[in-house]
């Protein structure tokens, strides 16, 4: 039985902006890191060839196999139910319908682990309950539910910016944002170990602050469902696009032979792999937790196994980690375009997101 934990019950990386870069079509084929699997999900729904999942975690993997199986046996009620996303009592008779469905593997997995969707899959991350200990515990101190409900109605960013000044940035939120968010916390309680371990800067829970100062004067709160998860616990009425019911609808109808998942680092899948496989690479945020050396292997891997054209996103949080420079005659980028995704993305903690073009 593997002992792995789930450190991440969902992606913590903007799908709009991953799709709007990756441009998806019908003869992709795609490598996407799985993480909490909803990026891959959304990656399916887009309609490509193909997508290959990797996750070195098995866990992780599980949890996507999860996710996709509950889609196919569950009505969207259901769904959303027995995923965590609405109140339920009846998760457990609900995880005997999705059981069955599951590879050998993942249900004998599950079935060691049901406590982890006692309060739904994708509550059960290390880091997700840590936001949930941040929003049940810790938030209501600094400000009440009302005040919280108000920062998250904002449509209009002008609005935005003045309750922020006005009402929301107070020096006790300052305070408890700043302990929560210390490199002590978060490297203890919520990041997956591994994530600090090329991260000189001592100062984090500055660097978040400002960051989310900075968000929250640039990208309008109300369907932002990130920061409403972070707040409250839930989504609020926008939902991730797997959980949306087009979503799911498109999910059941996907055949098997469309999603393949790994477990293995991503350098050793791609070692394994022949030349010129991948057109689309979502990366999340791996290569912060590389040695430099490692990252530049990694980079001769996905240049070799990219085809020409490809398209890779990835984010950076913590570490600024790119291509290395005698690799840059074969990758182009265009800046202005992604300077604008950035901007719209809606999850405030990372410094950078990079989409580049891979010639050949
Ligand atoms: C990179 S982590 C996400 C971290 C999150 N965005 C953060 O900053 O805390 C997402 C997933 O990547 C997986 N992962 C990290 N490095 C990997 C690698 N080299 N190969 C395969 N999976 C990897 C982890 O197991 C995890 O499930």
């Amino acid at each position: 039985m593997n002992t792995e934990i789930i450190n991440y019950s969902q992606c913590w990386e903007d799908p709009d902006i991953m799709l709007a870069a990756l441009k998806i079509n019908s003869d992709d084929k795609v490598l996407s890191i799985t993480s909490g699997g909803d990026n891959t999900l959304v990656l399916l729904i887009a309609g490509p060839l193909k997508v290959v999942s990797v996750d070195m975690n098995i866990a992780q993997n599980y949890l996507l196999e999860l996710k996709i199986v509950a889609a196919r046996s569950l009505p969207y009620n259901e769904y959303l139910e027995f995923l965590g996303v609405t109140r339920s009592k009846q998760r457990l008779v609900l995880f005997e319908k999705v059981h069955s469905r599951l590879s050998d593997e993942a249900a004998v997995w599950w079935s060691a682990h049901v406590s982890l969707l006692k309060s739904g899959p994708i509550q059960c991350g290390r880091f997700e309950r840590f936001t949930n200990i941040f929003a049940s515990y810790i938030l209501p101190l600094v400000h009440s539910k009302k005040t919280v409900a108000k920062l998250l109605a904002f449509d209009d960013l002008e609005k935005q910016c003045i309750f922020v000044k006005q009402k929301w940035d107070s020096k006790a939120w300052r305070f408890f944002f700043g302990l929560i968010t210390s490199r002590f916390i978060l490297k203890r309680y919520a990041r997956q170990r591994g994530m600090f371990r090329y991260t000189e800067k001592e100062t984090v829970a500055n660097i978040y602050r400002k960051r989310l100062e900075q968000h929250l004067v640039s990208v309008p709160t109300k369907r932002n469902y990130f920061l409403h998860y972070i707040l409250t616990g839930e989504y609020g009425e926008t939902l991730p696009p797997y959980l949306e019911e087009n979503g799911y609808t498109q999910l059941r109808t996907i055949s098997d032979s469309a999603l393949h998942i790994t477990t293995s680092s991503i350098f050793n899948y791609l070692q394994s792999m022949p030349d010129n496989t991948f057109s689309k690479f979502n990366l999340s945020d791996i290569f912060e937790a590389l040695s430099s050396a490692e990252n530049d292997a990694l980079w001769e891997q996905i240049i070799r196994t990219a085809k020409p054209g490809a398209v890779v996103v990835y984010w950076n949080n913590l570490v600024e980690r790119s291509y290395p420079a005698y690799l840059s005659p074969k990758i182009k980028t265009d800046d202005n375009f992604v300077n604008q995704l950035r901007l719209k993305d809606k999850v405030f903690f990372y410094n950078s997101f990079h989409a580049h073009t891979i010639l050949k």
